[in-house]
């Protein structure tokens, strides 16, 4: 059914401030915006004028408000399957951060909740399926101008160590690492690129830069697609440098490198004779990697026309299974197959 008014709760307010932002920006009505702490309200009230009014501690007042239709679930990795949960009761439509979940136990949990309530949208918000430099690559693939693929590679390097000294660590809990926090992002970019699962991962991990946490700090992973594709996935959350998600795609026919800094994307495409340029052609594509704006739109868009979501709760849950085999992988020094069967 079309949802003629979007009426929008958002649970958490630190990458969630992001997407009240892009929910005022689509023109929708944001009802109620919850967090505990009152510095998160403040930044939204300074950069969006939102009303002191609408700002609330407890969760379960968007749950249980009756004019909200759509739910923003931006808290900490280990309250998400409660909170989906509760609003896929409530009838709400759910925009939920990455990762899913952390566990398989909760990624199975919350695939069946989604599958128990068609009447309500679920999207997962694996943000860099709206990276435009990204989305340029997704584009120049499926054009095949890239030629068959053969290998991909990506890296999600970001410095943690000042994230542990927020309110609550949830980032040191054990039952999270940075493979499934973090690097889910670029094992998510890889999977949409490709346009499918790893069949075989293998890893290594190392714990040499953060130790206020018990999980490795860093990982390598190699991984098998379907149709002789070969993936590399690095994460480090420890790491002595800028954030960057560096990036490659290597085809028949070309190549792409994404810096994720500020040096233009360079794409390689051989001539008539199948040769390739001595020089990359560049191109200035915006690497900006919470395009919120971007991705609430598609949502909203998706509830507005009733059409189908596409990166949808199996694609969450599939990602975070094969971070979970990279994990598994790196533990017992064995080749992990994943499994996708979530039911
Ligand atoms: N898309 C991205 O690139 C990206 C980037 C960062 C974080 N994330 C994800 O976003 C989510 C939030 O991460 P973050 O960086 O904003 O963390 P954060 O710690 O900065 O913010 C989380 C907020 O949730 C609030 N919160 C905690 N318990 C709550 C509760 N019961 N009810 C309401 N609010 C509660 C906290 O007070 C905090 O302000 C996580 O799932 C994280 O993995 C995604």
């Amino acid at each position: 059914m079309k949802v003629e008014k979007l009426v929008v709760g958002v649970i958490g307010l630190g990458m969630g401030h992001a997407h009240l932002g892009a929910a005022l920006d689509y023109g929708a009505e944001v009802a109620l915006a919850c967090d505990p702490l009152e510095s998160k309200y403040e930044r939204c009230e300074k950069l969006y004028n939102f009303p002191r009014e609408k700002w609330i501690t407890d969760w379960k007042e968007i749950v249980n408000n009756n004019d909200i239709n759509v739910v923003i679930i931006a808290t900490p990795d280990q309250l998400h399957r409660e909170m989906i949960h509760e609003c896929l009761e409530a009838g709400k439509h759910i925009l939920c951060e990455k990762p899913l979940a952390l566990t398989r136990e909760d990624i199975e949990a919350i695939v069946k909740d989604v599958e128990a309530h068609p009447e309500c949208k679920f999207m997962i918000g694996q943000i860099c399926r709206f990276t435009p430099s990204f989305m340029l690559a997704k584009q120049y693939i499926e054009e095949g101008r890239m030629g068959e693929l053969y290998y991909v590679e990506s890296e999600y390097a970001h410095d943690y160590m000042h994230m542990f000294d927020k309110p609550g660590n949830w980032r040191a809990d054990p039952v999270r690492n940075g493979v499934v926090g973090g690097g889910c992002h670029a094992v998510d970019l890889l999977r949409w690129l490709v346009d499918a699962d790893p069949t075989e991962v293998y890893a290594y991990g190392t714990h040499k830069l953060l130790p206020k946490v018990t999980y490795d700090d860093a990982n390598l992973a190699i991984m098998k697609f379907p149709g002789d594709v070969m993936g590399k996935v690095f994460v480090s959350t420890g790491c002595k440098r800028n954030y960057t998600m560096r990036t490659c795609v290597y085809g028949t026919k070309g190549t792409m490198i994404f810096t994720n800094g500020k040096e233009p994307v360079q794409i390689f495409e051989i001539d008539e004779n199948g040769n390739a340029p001595a020089e990359p052609v560049e191109i200035d594509a915006t690497v900006n990697n919470h395009n919120a704006v971007a991705e609430f739109k598609e949502f909203a868009d998706c509830l507005v026309n009733d059409t189908p979501v596409v990166t949808t709760v199996y694609e969450g849950a599939k990602t975070v299974e094969v971070c979970l085999s990279i994990v598994e992988s790196a533990n017992t020094g064995k080749i992990v197959n994943p499994n996708y069967d979530f039911t």
